[in-house]
Order: C-alpha cells, then sequence, then structure tokens
C-alpha cells in the first residue's frame, strides 16, 4: 500500500470498522464483529482476562501482536487486563507491514473510546510508547524479519492474525513459527482466528501443543496453542483427523524469505508426493 491511498473500511456486525485488502482480497477482520473477534478469538485464549489475577506486578505482561493492523487486538487486550486490574504493567511489541494501516485506523475512529485513547494515539504516530503502566514498540516491515528482533522467550501472549494461509502463505510456515514459538515463554499461549489443518501442523511441527477455540460468526473455531499442555481445550475427533490428511501438509519458507509462490509450489509438491489420505475422503466421512 503506498503512502496516502485511503483504505476502504467496512462496519462490522458489532458496529466496530475494519478495513478491505484489494492485495490480499480479503477484510482484516470476520464482518460479524472485528472488536468481539479481538476479544474472543485472541485476547480471551491468550487468557489475558486472568492473567493479571495470577500474576506479581513486578513481571510485567509480554504481547506481541503479529499483523497488529488496526490495533484491536493489543487495544482490547489492553483494556480487558486494565479492567481486570487497573495499571497493571504490560509491553506490547507489535509487527505490521504497513504503518498507514494503524494510522488511518485511528483517524476513522478506532481506539477513540479506549480509556488510554491518548497514550495510544502517541504510540501509533510515534511508533514507540514508554510509560510506567505500559511500553509499547511497533516494528514496521516484514513480520519475518522484524520478529528476530522479538528477544528468546520474551512473550506471555502471541496474536497471529496475518491474512488467510493460501493469500499470506509467508506468515504460517513452520519455520515462521518456529521463531515465534522460541519468543514464547514456556507458560505462554498463542491465538488464532485459524483452524486450517496446514496451520495446526505446523505450530505442532514447530514444537507446540494446540487446542480449538469455539467458533464466532462462521462455523469453524480457532487455535490456541503453547509450550505446554495443560488446560488447552481439546480438539475434536474430526479435527484431530483432518490432521492426518493432506491439507495438514504445512507451508514451508527455510530461508525466511521466499516469494509467496514459490512457498505454495513447495507445498503442493509435498502434497503430491504425500502418502496422506486425501481431504476429500475425510470430508465425506464427517458429511463436510
Ligand atoms: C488480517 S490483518 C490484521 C488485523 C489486526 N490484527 C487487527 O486487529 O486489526 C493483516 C495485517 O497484516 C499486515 N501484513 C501483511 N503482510 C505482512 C508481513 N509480511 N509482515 C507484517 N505485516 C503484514 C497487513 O498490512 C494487515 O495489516
Amino acid at each position: 500500500m503506498t503512502h496516502g491511498t485511503k483504505l476502504p473500511f467496512l462496519t462490522t456486525g458489532d458496529g466496530s470498522l475494519t478495513f478491505f485488502s484489494a492485495e490480499f482480497g480479503q477484510a482484516f477482520h470476520n464482518l460479524s464483529g472485528a472488536a468481539q473477534e479481538a476479544l474472543e478469538k485472541f485476547v480471551r485464549p491468550c487468557r489475558l482476562d486472568r492473567l493479571p489475577l495470577e500474576r506479581d506486578p513486578l513481571q510485567p505482561i509480554h504481547i506481541l501482536d503479529i499483523c497488529f493492523g488496526l490495533g484491536y487486538n493489543s487495544g482490547i487486550a489492553l483494556e480487558t487486563l486494565w479492567q481486570v486490574r487497573p495499571n497493571f504493567p504490560v509491553r506490547v511489541m507489535g509487527l505490521e507491514r504497513s504503518p498507514e494501516v494503524p494510522r488511518q485506523a485511528w483517524q476513522a475512529g478506532v481506539g477513540s473510546h479506549w480509556s488510554f485513547r491518548q497514550t495510544w494515539q502517541q504510540w501509533i504516530e510515534q511508533g514507540s510508547w514508554q510509560s510506567e503502566q505500559w511500553q509499547g514498540e511497533l516494528l514496521w516491515g516484514d513480520a519475518r524479519q522484524t520478529l528476530l528482533q522479538v528477544p528468546l522467550g520474551w512473550a506471555d501472549a502471541v496474536f497471529l492474525d496475518p491474512f488467510s494461509p493460501s493469500v499470506c502463505p509467508e506468515l504460517w510456515t513452520v519455520e515462521f513459527l518456529r521463531a515465534v514459538a522460541e519468543r514464547m515463554r514456556p507458560q505462554g499461549y498463542l491465538a488464532t482466528y485459524s483452524c486450517a489443518a496446514s496451520v495446526r501442523a505446523a505450530l505442532q511441527e514447530a514444537g507446540l501443543h494446540i487446542g480449538s477455540t469455539p467458533p464466532l460468526g462462521r462455523p469453524w473455531p480457532g487455535t490456541v496453542a503453547s509450550p505446554q499442555s495443560q488446560d488447552l481445550p481439546p480438539l475434536s475427533d474430526m479435527e484431530w483427523e483432518h490432521l492426518k490428511t493432506r491439507a495438514a501438509v504445512p507451508y514451508r519458507d527455510p530461508t525466511l524469505q521466499e516469494g509467496r509462490s514459490e512457498i505454495r509450489l513447495r507445498r503442493q509438491q509435498e502434497q503430491q508426493g504425500s502418502l496422506l489420505e486425501s481431504t476429500s475422503v475425510w470430508k465425506r466421512r464427517w458429511h463436510q
């Protein structure tokens, strides 16, 4: 997106707005509700509505927001945390390719009713915010590179929110997710809206355990993942069997620099040589 190009926006089912990306051919959010999606698919699965009650305030909560976009996931995380325990110290690192997205979102009114709106505005405009209560850094550029600036073992919560795997495969590969997993605390959680078998298999290959989060605005669930296996909401038999089909062949990007078409082609070739069950057989078995 070039500087100054206005992103077209849409109003979602809960009244919050989102943008539409011509490049990816997708809206930035589930149209049933952008704000609701942030809360139900990202903030709650990462347990940020509970963590401040369990954590010593001398140890700030660390949030890694991959594909910061309009900023809903981080903004609603901060609102939720401080409703549960006011002023609890938080650090946020947001990775986003285009500074225009959060800036235009702020200008269109996203965040205008948040209690911390003034500091939010400074963060969005300057890319960095520091106070006793919270610190924020926005790292602009391709998340495959900016992620490397996040310290190892740092994140309590990771929001993984790229456009879908078929249009943005570079942010769903085993190698990228392994680098993300290395930046999580041992008790941390990663949440994503996607339940694609390729994504879940990549999370497993990256060394994480996976669970299923409730559907919202569409029939399929999301995914929560963690280095530890306790307390993860279980997958159904149908979901486990999906991971034994060819749909579960993950995307790969060994150099973390490949183009989309190379990444897609590598997966197609791996699927063609795979002995896994065909996904259409699985679909028929489960009447999908
Ligand atoms: C689905 S939207 C994210 C919505 C966002 N989480 C929110 O709450 O508003 C995907 C975002 O990924 C960004 N993006 C696309 N490719 C990227 C890349 N390689 N690295 C970093 N950000 C990228 C887009 O600019 C877009 O803002």
